[in-house]
Parts: C-alpha cells; structure tokens; sequence
C-alpha cells in the first residue's frame, strides 16, 4: 500500500479566545484527515501578546525560520489589551504576510443556510462571492515618516506602493480562481481609477492585458465606493473581485456582516508559489472579554481550517468541511453570536466533526 500523503500544520493559537478556537479547528481537521485518509500533524508555536510581555519577543528569527519550512499555518488571533495598537499587527501578522509573500489575501463571503444576514430578503443563493485582495503592497507597505514630529508644523505621509509585479501576480491568480470557481465566470476589478490615477491606472492597465488571456472570463469594473453601495444592495450580481489591499482591507470588513459576522467568516494568505507556506485565519480578533468562557463561536476558524485543506491539495476535504459547517449552521446553532450559539465552543466542534461522517 502506497504511504499515506502528510500535512504539517504550524498552529499560532495567538491571544485571548484564538487558541480556543484553533483547538476546534484542529479537531475538524484530525477528523477529516481520517475520512479521507491521510496524514496530518501539527506543531504549536507559542507567539502573540503574552509571550511579547513576557519575553519583549514578537516573532524571533529562528521560529520564523521554522514556520517557514510548514506549507501551512493555522492562525487563531492576535491582540492583546495591554499592547499598544500596531504592535503585533506589525511584527507579526503582517509580518508574516510580507515575508512569506502571502501575496494573496483570498476572502470567500458565502451566506451559510440558517446565518443571519443584516440585508432583508437575501439568502444563501444571493450571498456567496469571493474577494481576492492584494496582500503585500498599498498603504500596508509601510513606507512614510514624519517630518517637524510633535510641532505645529508636523508632516506625516504614508505611501501607497503598486507595481506591476505585484499587481499582475494578484490579477493574474485572481482570473484563474475565477476560472476554477467556474460559478458566473465573471470578475470585478475594485479600485478608484477617477481619483488615483497613477496607482490604480497601473493596476487597470494590468487588468485589461492579463484578460485577454482569459476570453472565457466576463470583466468587469466598479469604483470602491459604489462597489460598497452594490454589495449592499446586488450582492448576487458578484462572483469574484479582485482588489488592492486598502480598499480589500475594508470591502471585506462590509462583506463579513453580510455573511454573518466575525464568528463565521474567514480568510486566507496565500504564497501559491512552490514551497511557499500560506496563512489562514478567522476574521474575528481575540475578543478577550470571552476568553476562557467557551462561547466563542469556532465556525470561522474551522472554515479557515476548510481553506487550508484546499489550497494545500486536499480539496474533497475541504469541501467536505464546508459542508459539514453547512449542516450544523443550517439544522443546529441558533445563532453566530458569541454566547448565543445554544451550544459551547467545543460542542460546536463536536457537532461539525459529527456531521463530517455524513456530507
Ligand atoms: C485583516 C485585518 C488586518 C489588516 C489588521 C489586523 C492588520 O484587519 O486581516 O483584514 O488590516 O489586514
Ligand atoms: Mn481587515
């Protein structure tokens, strides 16, 4: 018999109710590796707020150096109340997507069956697209200074960095996702080209040449704002976005209400390139006022644990997953609220690994 395949996992459990939620997922996980019959391991890595108190260490090289050699990591939350804002967002979140150039920033908005969306008479049908941000240049690259710091006559300026590298790379894995995705083959570029017009005119020239490599894709364009505006009001009208980071940043913070909230939705950092480790995280923060209490809401950690499978090769497996979120949000949890679920964090667990054995 040929040996089985192995997935090695680096798990980043993080601060406040991240390490609960990761447990789930590491639960999930364990499951359908079993059902579908290959190996997984995983290692936890000890990084976030507590660790920076106690030691002043946010992300040492050497355990750089070794997440580096997992394809993936399993992120719970970072935050911690008695660290400064941009403090941990900096030295490790973003850290980690710009040194591993998780250049993608993949955000799938699907309405689960028996979720709670804001938006009167939209359902599961109507709420399921995917944005594809950028996930390493724009306003993120951190190039600025001050100048005059502290005085009346303070400057501060912030740049936005695109090129084209960049942005055909994004473009470029955004067009074949949407091929793959093969749902209405359609994809919206975001940006403001009326206003930026040396950046985003960059990216809208790029847009143009990489789809003429892809006449089976519909193109199309909106402006950020509207784009806003749309998704409130036609979120049907979406398949696949492709955007920049900024603008990515806050569409997906709009795009998560519409599919429930921060306890359901989840994203990915992708390096797809060869031996590139990739990220993959909830969206919701450490909420250290749950922390410990076991009514944290795991389904968006374990919908982060779904990505990994598929963009690490286990697609069937991550499908799986998706369904078997789908079957416990549509005929158990009685709400996406923390707190409010009708079952504790692990119970939800217990009920997704339940349901695996039957999607
Ligand atoms: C996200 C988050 C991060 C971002 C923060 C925590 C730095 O909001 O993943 O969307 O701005 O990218
Ligand atoms: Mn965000």
């Amino acid at each position: 018999m040929a040996d089985k395949k192995l997935l090695r996992v680096a798990v980043i459990g993080g601060d406040g109710t991240g390490p609960e939620v990761t447990a789930e997922a590491v639960k999930v996980l364990k499951a359908a590796a079993e059902l579908e019959n290959f190996e997984i391991q995983f290692r936890e890595f000890d990084l976030g707020g507590e660790r920076y108190l106690k030691t002043g260490e946010i992300l040492p090289e050497e355990v750089f150096q070794e997440l580096k050699t997992f394809p993936a990591i399993l992120l719970g939350a970072i935050g911690h109340p008695d660290v400064p804002p941009g403090v941990l967002e900096r030295g490790l979140l973003l850290e980690l997507r710009f040194r591993m150039d998780q250049y993608i920033n993949l955000r799938p908005v699907k309405l689960y069956p028996g979720v709670e969306t804001p938006l009167r008479d939209k359902g599961p049908n109507d709420i399921d697209f995917v944005v594809v941000r950028e996930n390493t240049e724009d306003l993120y690259a951190g190039v600025g200074g001050f100048l005059k710091k502290g005085t009346p006559d303070e400057v501060a300026t912030q740049t936005a960095i695109f090129t084209r590298k960049g942005c055909e790379r994004c473009i470029r894995w955004a067009f074949e996702y949407t091929r793959k995705r093969n749902a209405k083959k359609r994809l919206t570029l975001v940006a403001k080209t009326n206003v930026l017009t040396y950046g985003h005119d960059l990216w809208w020239r790029t847009f143009q040449e990489v789809a003429k490599e892809y006449p089976d894709i519909q193109t199309d364009y909106n402006h950020v704002d509207a784009c806003c505006m749309w998704m409130v009001k036609n979120p049907e009208y979406y398949d696949v976005i492709v955007t920049t980071n900024m603008f990515g940043d806050i569409i997906t913070d709009l795009a998560a209400i519409l599919q429930g909230g921060m306890g359901v939705a989840a994203g990915g950092n992708i390096n797809p390139e060869p031996g590139g480790t990739s990220m993959f995280e909830p969206m919701g923060g450490s909420a250290p006022k749950y922390t410990g209490k076991g009514v944290i809401n795991p389904i968006a950690a374990i919908a982060a644990g779904g990505m990994l499978l598929e963009q690490a090769g286990f697609a069937s497996a991550g499908a799986k997953i998706n369904r078997a979120i789908q079957a416990v949000t549509g005929t158990k949890m009685k709400s996406q609220a923390a707190g409010k679920m009708g079952y504790s964090t692990s119970e939800i667990g217990d009920l997704v690994v339940e349901a695996l054995a039957s999607v």
